[in-house]
């Protein structure tokens, strides 16, 4: 089964107060997003990756993906208001740019329009290459939906609009959840042309019913979000290089 990747890189990252849209920040001499492409480059079985960008920023990041050597087709699109938006713009130009492989395909039999399709936040620039490979065979073992989490280390409430505590869900039932996420593209096609919206993708298929299976993420794959992340990230590279 082949795979893409579609890299959501859209989002302003006011949160971070940086002045620039999050995934261009420079962490180590190289962007948020750069880091992430690096990597997706990375997985087997890959026929393309998808990075949707900050409309305003289209040709800063066309330019910087120019400077990635890839056999893989990589293509660019502007992202949308909210995450949700941006990743349905990612699958709209999903075969984008095919062409000539497909005719290669047609001809070796190997290569095809991508059948898994990952989703992946730029901002969880560091997420290590097993997770992406964890996610794929998952998939590619059966299941529909599939997302690397981790235990919580908190205890966590619900809390109603006056932030009232409601329940308290046990705490080893629960996992925060990352990204790259995993599907069966069509599967993923039909949960998005729902037009309803989600801080994550597998929460658009446990609405239509299907079942979402959680492997092992990694502490890696932290988001940056806060000037404390970003720390963080400059901490973890400035540690590679000693
Ligand atoms: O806002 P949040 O931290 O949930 O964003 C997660 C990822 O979604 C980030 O990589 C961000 O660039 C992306 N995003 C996007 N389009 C938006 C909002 C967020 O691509 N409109």
């Amino acid at each position: 089964m082949s795979v893409a990747v579609i890299i959501v890189a859209a989002g302003s990252g006011s949160r971070l107060g940086a002045d620039l849209p999050k995934a261009l920040v420079e962490i180590g001499g190289r962007t948020l997003l750069e880091h992430s492409l690096r990597t997706a480059l990375e997985v087997s079985g890959l026929v393309q990756v998808v990075v949707v960008a900050p409309a305003t920023h289209l040709e800063a990041v066309i330019e910087l993906i120019d400077g990635i050597r890839t056999s893989s087709a990589v293509h660019v699109v502007a992202g949308g208001a909210d995450r949700t938006a941006s990743v349905a713009a990612g699958l709209a130009a999903l075969d984008d740019g095919l062409g000539d492989e497909l005719d290669d395909a047609d001809a070796q039999g190997d290569l095809a329009e991508p059948q898994v399709v990952l989703v992946h936040d730029a901002a969880r620039c560091f997420t290590p290459l097993d997770v992406y490979e964890r996610v794929v065979d998952a998939v590619r073992d059966g299941w529909v939906a599939v997302v690397p989490g981790l235990p919580v280390v908190d205890t966590v409430k619900v809390v109603d609009e006056r932030g009232v505590v409601r329940s308290t869900p046990p705490r080893e039932q629960l996992r925060a959840v990352q990204t790259p996420q995993g599907f069966v593209r069509d599967e993923l096609e039909a949960a998005h042309a729902s037009g309803v919206s989600a801080t994550d993708d597998a929460a658009l298929l446990e609405a239509l019913g299907h079942h979402v299976l959680v492997v092992e993420g990694d502490p890696l794959s932290f988001k940056v979000t806060t000037p404390a992340d970003l720390d963080r990230a400059h901490r973890h590279t400035a540690s590679l290089s000693t």
